[in-house]
């Protein structure tokens, strides 16, 4: 449809109508293919009429259930605008893949842009539109629970993988063919630095720090086209995003060129009243409005305009509009005006769900996200004829799907033991222990199992319902409990193995020490047990890197790679009082248990060269940097090649790190292999006081490394004219 044929459509819509396209309403408000007043409906004077003058609903997904909705609400809609379906397919739909914050860990862009657009297929068939995906909060608190739906704490990795999911999720361009989806990116912004780790707290960074590390993911985002954007619950620079016509209008409509919609988060405008920046529900939705917000998720404070109408001024009147208009372009840009069941499809549906080529997708990114942190005396891979005993909650719970698994429950999974009897010729799966409880029966019969067999692998960590949302954690350790099974395991003096399958970083603490074998699984997803399995085995082999830093305690975090060096860093190890007067702590070592970006593999593989083509460069120039990595093994291995820059004076400080490119790359055995990388001067600018991002001359440090914390080094100098 035109844009002159949307403005005549909206000529004829009352104002009424054109309020409703910017009311988005939950799942519960249409039952049996028909609008239903109930609960919280009631609670907010919705009459029947006007549930059906919604313009979008999130939650409702499935192609018969979406087909009756819509043909029942467009014989309700007098000018036949077509509801729109929105819904949380994160990392899945029913085939779930990794958690993203797993997807991170895969350092494979090219994976995770498949991952979503295997989701795009499946939900699109289901009826869905829209997802509220990719979350490219950038996070370095894994006391917050939704650190799971983050790619990490890096910028870079953020920034490329947000890049990569808004592609899989609508195509490669803003018009979503009926196979893919539009994307929302989120949280918008900065919801992921919450005070404390608390969800929904305080989050107060400057403005430099924000554009200079937290802003980034969110500019590839919507660089790449995501149709729309979601408001974050956090205040920022001292107001709620959702009526922060800063952050709102002049960063993310003006400077990021953002024109598609921007929706809130749930009942976000209405919290702008318990924010204390609002009144009542009326000024809230004023402010909402003037902040550009278009689509009000489920606070009924643009619903009450419905009643309040007569009285808007006419720069509200025009705020609704140019609103409507946003929402109608969109439903317009999902072909919805020509095709009210666009993309929905009962057969693809069944065919698409959970089939083998989703199910192969979902596997190889399970794989690839798996991170080998320890492999004392090479303890692994095990060979097939090794008899295991599977101990741990995970092993009899089989929680692998994460939090955000849209309909993940409904697809068969493979279990753990199941994927560990295709792998080795004798398992006996004896838990041990519940998350947080245990008992003397299932104890002594875990510790019977381990005697009796070769080898232990403990499936530990904590279940999905303790991720995500409102999942905050004040203590990182794994649960008591587990840590007792664990301690009696290591004294039975067997080969033991501990697998980490949780959605955040844990304090592993004694855990690391115990362990001979160490794998963390941030939720592996549906095809979960059988790349565990796998990778125990050596059928596969680890090339996982940790997308946050592991902590060695809670009362390290914040600890991560990109911080900034103070004035007196600690670049050695303090010998004696004399050197207590610099920036550390005096009960614990400075570095992370293990640094972002670290990951072993079953080869041994060695960076041992780090060549610049030059020394000098001008600003409009690159510089190429070469990476030897020797494989001394006679096993192939893959590992990701990390370039890191630091600006060695600025007008603000800068980070001692900056990821700006890698390289996920296979070392055939024996052999060694140069890797390339070329950096534009470009790459380098930097957020000054101005707020502005250019480039300064001057002295800058080139890295390669397999992880942030062991690098070789060079520099450069960038220069006026060479
Ligand atoms: C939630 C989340 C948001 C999600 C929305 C709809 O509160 O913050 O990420 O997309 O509500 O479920």
């Amino acid at each position: 449809m035109s844009e002159q044929k949307i403005e005549k459509l909206l000529d004829k819509m009352t104002i009424t109508e054109q309020i409703g396209q910017l009311i988005q309403l939950s799942a519960d408000a249409f039952q049996h293919g028909k609008a239903v007043i109930s609960g919280p409906f009631v609670a907010n004077h919705m009459s029947q009429e006007d549930m059906y003058n919604a313009g979008s609903v999130l939650g409702i997904s499935g192609a018969k259930t979406v087909r009756d909705v819509q043909s029942d609400y467009l014989t309700h809609s007098r000018l036949h605008i077509p509801l729109l379906f929105m819904a949380d397919v994160v990392h899945g739909y029913e085939t779930i893949y990794p958690i993203p914050l797993a997807l991170g860990a895969t350092f494979n862009p090219e994976l995770a842009k498949q991952t979503a657009a295997m989701a795009a297929r499946e939900s699109s068939a289901g009826g869905v539109h829209v997802t509220f995906a990719p979350m490219v909060d950038l996070v370095r608190d894994p006391r917050w629970g939704r650190v799971m739906e983050s790619t990490g704490e890096d910028p870079y990795l953020n920034a490329v993988m947000a890049e990569a999911q808004v592609a899989g999720f609508q195509g490669d361009d803003d018009t979503p063919d009926q196979q893919h989806i539009a994307a929302c990116v989120k949280h918008f912004a900065a919801y992921g630095a919450p005070e404390g780790g608390k969800e929904y707290n305080t989050v107060d960074i400057s403005e430099w720090r924000f554009r200079e590390q937290y802003l980034p993911a969110y500019e590839a985002a919507v660089k790449a086209k995501s149709l729309l954007v979601m408001t974050s619950f956090n205040t920022l620079f001292g107001v709620p995003a959702t009526a922060n016509q800063k952050l709102m209008r002049d960063i993310l409509r003006r400077e990021l060129d953002f024109h598609g919609v921007l929706i809130s988060d749930w009942a976000a405008i209405a919290e702008l009243i318990k924010h204390g920046v609002a009144g009542s529900l009326r000024e809230a939705a004023d402010k909402a409005l003037s902040a550009g917000v278009d689509i009000d998720m489920m606070s009924f404070a643009y619903a009450r305009y419905l009643a309040e109408a007569a009285d808007l001024s006419p720069e509200l009147t025009r705020l609704i509009r140019q609103s409507a208009k946003r929402v109608l372009v969109l439903k317009d840009t999902l072909g919805l005006f020509d095709d009210p069941f666009r993309g929905l499809n009962e057969e693809i549906e069944a065919k698409e769900l959970s089939s083998s080529a989703n199910r192969a997708v979902a596997l190889k990114a399970a794989e690839e996200s798996l991170v080998l942190l320890k492999n004392q005396g090479n303890v692994l891979p095990l060979s097939h004829s090794t008899r295991i005993a599977l101990v741990g909650p995970v092993a009899s719970s089989n929680d692998l799907l994460g939090s955000w698994s849209w309909k993940g429950e409904n697809a068969p999974m493979p279990t753990l033991e199941s994927a560990f009897r295709s792998e080795f010729a004798s398992v006996l799966v004896a838990s041990g222990t519940d998350y947080h409880a245990i008992t003397k029966s299932k104890f002594n019969a875990a510790i019977a199992a381990a005697r009796q067999q070769d080898v232990i692998v403990a499936l530990v960590g904590l279940p999905s319902s303790e991720s995500g949302e409102s999942s905050s954690l004040t203590d990182l350790q794994l649960p008591a409990e587990q840590r007792q099974l664990l301690k009696a395991l290591r004294d039975l003096n067997k080969p033991l193995i501990v697998v980490v399958v949780s959605g955040r970083p844990h304090v592993l603490g004694e855990v690391n020490d115990w362990a001979d074998g160490l794998i963390y699984a941030l939720f592996p997803g549906t095809m979960g047990a059988p790349a565990i399995a796998k990778l125990l085995s050596g059928a596969v082999s680890p090339s996982g890197h940790l997308p946050m830093s592991l902590p060695r305690s809670v009362g390290q975090i914040p600890v991560y790679y990109n911080h900034f060096n103070t004035g007196r860093p600690l670049t050695y190890t303090p010998t004696d009082d004399q050197d207590r007067y610099l920036s550390r702590y005096i009960d614990s070592p400075d570095t992370p248990l293990y640094p972002f970006g670290f990951g072993l593999s079953y080869a041994d593989l060695v960076l041992t060269g780090c060549q610049i083509d030059r020394d000098t460069v001008t600003k409009d120039g690159q510089v190429r940097v070469t990476a030897t990595v020797e494989n001394r093994s006679e096993v192939p291995g893959t590992t990701v090649v990390q370039l890191y820059t630091r600006q060695m004076v600025g007008e603000t400080v800068q980070p001692v790190q900056v990821q700006r490119a890698f390289k996920k790359v296979a070392v055939p055995a024996n052999q060694s292999l140069k890797v390339e990388f070329v950096l534009s001067v470009a790459q380098l600018a930097s957020v000054h006081l101005d707020m502005k991002r250019r480039v300064d001359l001057g002295e800058y440090q080139v890295m390669v490394g397999l992880d942030a914390a062991n690098v070789l080094s060079t520099e450069f100098v960038v220069r006026e004219v060479e």
